[in-house]
């Protein structure tokens, strides 16, 4: 038996299978779950983009336990989860019509959209902001749960504040275990990025966030769609939506990101890891496209994510890689960056660039 601290209540794991959530026993272990919802519990879940932290949308004391839970500021807002476009109308203040046009396409699926919020949405869930962030899931696991609990299930992703998103329920018990009181295991998420966040409020929608929906298809499903930059949103949140910013998704050891032809990065990575190492660092790489022979030694960690142009490989196995560098304790990670080819890349090079924080190499 594990050994836990005398005060902290337990962290329950159960494991549902994600071919079969409905079928028995996996069905009783997604009521149990959802009653400790609708209690004002704290649960996390898998989604197809990232494990989630869920919990009643409009309890606002089990919200508020939630961001201790995550030791998240009060003023990052959460995205609610339901099961359908029709449970989206009592939050919102207005539906408006290309709502139903992304909705159709793309739910259940990666893309949260915002909405002028309505009264049943605490001021606690939108950082007391006037719009609310709403999706709807395409995870088996995370339907069946919304199913069952039929309750609006506000859900930030399942780490501790700054940490990398977790991918596995193993992730979920590193950052919270005897924080949370359940975590529902369905396997690693698919996707591995999170969602897509399109602000609705705005003339043109809005991508906030890049994701697997990619501008691509929402320019193919609505015409004119723009992309929010780091200053307009720093205007608009004056600072207050970390996820939006930079400096989140970081691993513990800072990740220097070498941007460049593959060959020209891999050579200065090969060089500045054995000059780290001279230093007496120990050194994680993370490489994205194939894996450099004979690189790896005592005290250096190299993990090679995707081979050359498997993006979404790559996208899936980040946040995983992130969190092994700094098990492996590297001092540092040195980190190879992706060309801007749109789709998927986007999403993928915009968190590289949040874990570098402004620590970029041309090469
Ligand atoms: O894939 C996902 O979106 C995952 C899974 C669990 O659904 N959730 C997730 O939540 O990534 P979180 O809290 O880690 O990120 C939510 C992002 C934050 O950047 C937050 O600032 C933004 O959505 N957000 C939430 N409400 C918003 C609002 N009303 N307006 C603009 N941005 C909002
Ligand atoms: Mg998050």
């Amino acid at each position: 038996m594990r050994v836990r601290p005398s005060v902290a209540p337990m962290t329950e794991r159960l494991a549902v299978d994600p071919a079969s959530p409905d079928a028995s026993p996996h069905a009783q272990v997604i009521a149990r779950a959802a009653a400790c919802l609708r209690r004002g519990g704290l649960v996390a879940f898998p989604t197809e983009t990232v494990y989630g932290l869920g919990v009643h949308a409009l309890d606002t004391a089990a919200v508020s336990r939630l961001f201790a839970a995550k030791g998240r500021p009060a003023s990052d807002p959460l995205i609610v989860h339901v099961s359908t476009l029709h449970d989206v109308r009592p939050l919102v203040a207005n539906l408006p019509a290309v709502a139903e046009t992304l909705a159709k396409q793309f739910w259940p699926g990666p893309l949260t959209l915002v909405f002028e919020k309505s009264h049943a949405i605490p001021g606690e869930v939108t950082a007391g902001g006037p719009t609310v962030a709403i999706r709807v899931p395409a995870h088996p696991v995370a339907r069946a749960l919304l199913w069952a609990a039929s309750i609006p299930i506000a859900a930030p992703s399942a780490n501790l504040f700054s940490r990398p998103s977790p991918t596995r329920a193993e992730h979920v018990l590193e950052d919270l275990d005897g924080r949370i009181d359940m975590v529902i295991d369905g396997g690693p998420a698919t996707v591995g990025v999170e969602s897509t966040v399109l602000d609705l409020t705005t003339g043109t929608p809005t991508i906030l966030r890049p994701g697997a929906v990619t501008l691509e298809m929402l320019q193919s499903a609505l015409g004119e769609v723009v992309v929010a930059r780091g200053r307009d949103l720093d205007a608009k949140f004056r600072g207050h939506s970390p996820g939006l910013l930079e400096k989140h998704y970081s691993p513990r050891a800072p990740l220097t990101l070498y941007e460049g032809r593959w060959e020209v990065t891999v050579e200065r990575i090969v060089a500045d890891a054995r000059a780290a190492r001279a230093h007496g660092q120990r050194v994680g790489v993370l490489l994205v496209g194939s894996a450099v022979p004979d690189s790896e030694s005592a005290d250096t960690r190299v993990i090679t994510i995707g081979a050359h142009g498997d993006i979404a490989r790559a996208a899936a196995r980040l946040y995983s890689a992130l969190r092994q560098l700094d098990a492996s304790e590297a001092d540092v990670i040195l980190a190879q960056g992706i060309p801007e080819q749109g789709g998927l890349a986007t999403a993928l090079r915009d968190r590289l660039h949040r874990a570098a924080a402004g620590r970029i190499v041309h090469a």
